[in-house]
């Protein structure tokens, strides 16, 4: 049987660091309040980074780790919702940047937090089809472009970061063995982003600030709910129980949410990976720069299962179980 396996992971985050102390000159907030309530304490900033120039830094290091070399590409997948541009694609200028090949597809694809797994359950299908040979995944954000710096109920919570993954068509019972993917626009209210095209004008004529807008306390019942249900419609799918998970890879927005999906499953601390304290929530970033970060500290070996759940705006929540 073909699998789409992760033969490489890479990762960048800008070089600016934004400690909890340095937010405390900048909102009404502190270091112990951020902490207490988040874990966070410190995160990257991006300066004249574009989400596609980390977006290739990523890239690279995962082909570089994957011995492939870009012409071997056949795909390529950006999750992303800050773009350099509406259009082209990140994807499109990632390919240019790296040289990939003339022709072959890339496009970028928006499910928020969740779009890592959103763009892994479809590079997966692209695979397992026969369409794909080699497949390039890249979950980045830039939010610190669409954060309102005097909002201090969001601003504490983002950082910058880029992760990516090579996916390569193999025989075998190692790789991806699920992808589920859901989401439900009816809550699209309590986490967005108003910077649209067709939506500029708001009723009265005016334009609508760009920034993120978010209901803290619905947004954080939501994430529980949805990662809880997706992390057990992976386990009942393969036929596998919380015991035979070696990591959990959750989504990076909030220590306390982690711990309540830990609760739920029962598992260990030391099952779960975390990074959020030294990158608050990268959005898309968040999964593949923790990913990239668990291989390189020897977190992962051969034939461990792992899992990864994610949940963003939309809402949209997914899950995906990989045998390593
Ligand atoms: N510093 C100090 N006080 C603050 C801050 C801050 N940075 N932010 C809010 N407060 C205050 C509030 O104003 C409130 O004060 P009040 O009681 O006088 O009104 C008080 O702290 C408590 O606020 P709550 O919102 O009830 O605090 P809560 O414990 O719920 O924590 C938090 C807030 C951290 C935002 C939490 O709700 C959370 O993590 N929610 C989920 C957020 C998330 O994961 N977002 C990312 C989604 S993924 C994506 O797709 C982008």
């Amino acid at each position: 049987m073909i699998r789409a396996r992760i033969e490489g992971t890479g990762s960048y985050v800008p070089q600016r660091v934004l400690t909890n102390q340095e937010l405390e000159g900048i909102v009404d907030t502190s270091d112990d309040w951020i902490t207490t309530r988040t874990g966070i304490r410190e995160r990257r900033i991006a300066d004249k980074d574009t989400t596609s120039g980390i977006a290739t830094k990523a890239a690279k290091m995962a082909l570089k780790d994957a011995s492939v070399s870009p012409n071997e590409i056949d795909l390529i997948i950006v999750a992303t919702v800050t773009p350099d541009m509406f259009f082209p694609s990140t994807a499109c200028f990632v390919q240019s940047n790296l040289g990939i090949k003339k022709g072959v597809p890339a496009f970028d694809i928006s499910a928020a937090c969740s779009g890592f797994l959103y763009a892994l359950d479809i590079a997966d299908r692209y695979v397992r089809s026969g369409a794909s040979k080699k497949v390039l995944v890249i979950g980045v954000d830039l939010f610190s472009r669409i954060i309102d710096w005097k909002d201090r109920n969001t601003c504490v919570l983002f950082g910058d970061g880029a992760g990516a993954v090579v996916l390569s068509a193999k025989k075998g019972k190692r790789g991806i063995l699920s992808t589920h993917i859901h989401s439900d626009g009816d809550y699209w209210k309590i986490l967005y982003a108003p910077s649209g095209i067709s939506q500029k004008q708001s009723a009265k004529g005016s334009i609508e600030h760009p920034y993120l807008k978010m209901q803290g306390n619905e947004t954080f019942k939501a994430a529980v709910r949805t990662m809880g249900k997706a992390c057990m419609e992976a386990l009942r799918y393969n036929g596998a129980s919380a015991e035979d998970i070696a990591l959990l890879i959750p989504h990076q927005a909030n220590q306390r949410i982690i711990k309540a999906i830990q609760e739920r499953l029962g598992l260990p601390e030391d099952k779960i990976y975390t990074n959020l304290e030294r990158y608050g929530n990268t959005s898309a970033g968040s999964i593949p720069l923790a990913l990239d970060e668990a291989v390189r500290n020897g977190r992962l070996r051969r034939n461990d299962l792992i899992l990864f759940v994610a949940f963003g705006g939309g809402l949209t929540w997914a899950s995906a179980l990989v045998r390593w």
